[in-house]
């Protein structure tokens, strides 16, 4: 049992409501032999171009802006997006509408938690993807770290998603959304990986 105390920030708690969603989608891209050659690596890229076309739209909202630090260089698609012609792989098309950038606050905030803190789990993939010969010039640039370091860079994000004030209620809506987020990435991998 996990004992919750009025010290746990905001993107503790997510951390620890998504455990188990993060931990089966871990286990689900690795379970699928991503490294085993280009090709099956241009599956997760896939996966990764299919959530952030989802989510791109919330890198143009200006009450996003105000609130998150250097928003619109933590936007990927458009470096995923190279990922994929330099691994010589059509776009996907959309199966569903994106997310639209008029999102309720703690919706938004929700989605964008899991694409940054997906950038730390990134990091190990980026070394991993030095195998297939892939880095920041060319097929894995999407996950190259942030010049200031990739801690720095999500510790930065999260003083600041931590000091968003929200009711309870939002509080709740946060956590539904990232839980809905990660969901969402599971249903591209078993589309990418079927
Ligand atoms: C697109 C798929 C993925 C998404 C959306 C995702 C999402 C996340 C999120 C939200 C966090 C932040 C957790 C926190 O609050 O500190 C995180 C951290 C992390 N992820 Fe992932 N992840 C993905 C894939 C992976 C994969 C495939 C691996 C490993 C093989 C991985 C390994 C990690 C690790 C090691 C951390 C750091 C945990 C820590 O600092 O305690 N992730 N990821």
């Amino acid at each position: 049992m996990t004992i919750e105390t009025a010290t746990e920030t905001r993107s503790q708690r997510l951390k620890a409501a998504t455990r188990d969603s993060h931990g089966a989608l871990d286990k689900r891209i690795m379970a699928g032999d991503i490294f085993a050659s280009r090709g099956q690596f241009a599956r997760f890229v896939r996966v990764q171009y299919r959530f952030h076309r989802d989510i791109d739209a919330l890198y143009d909202s200006p009450g996003l802006d105000a609130l998150l630090p250097d928003l619109e260089g933590r936007r990927r698609l458009p470096q995923i997006s190279r990922d994929l012609v330099d691994l010589e792989q059509a776009l996907p098309t959309a199966a569903a509408a994106p997310l639209q950038p008029d999102l309720p606050l703690p919706v938004a905030l929700g989605w964008l938690y899991v694409a940054e803190g997906s950038n730390l789990g990134g990091t190990i993939l980026y070394k991993m993807a030095a195998k297939l010969g892939l880095d920041a010039g060319f097929g894995a640039r999407h996950l190259a770290a942030h010049p200031d370091g990739a801690a720095r860079h999500w510790r930065e994000f999260t003083a600041a998603l931590d000091s968003v004030v929200l009711s309870a209620g939002q509080e709740q809506q946060v956590i539904d959304a990232a839980d809905a987020a990660f969901r969402s990435v599971h249903g591209h991998v078993e589309e990418e990986f079927a």
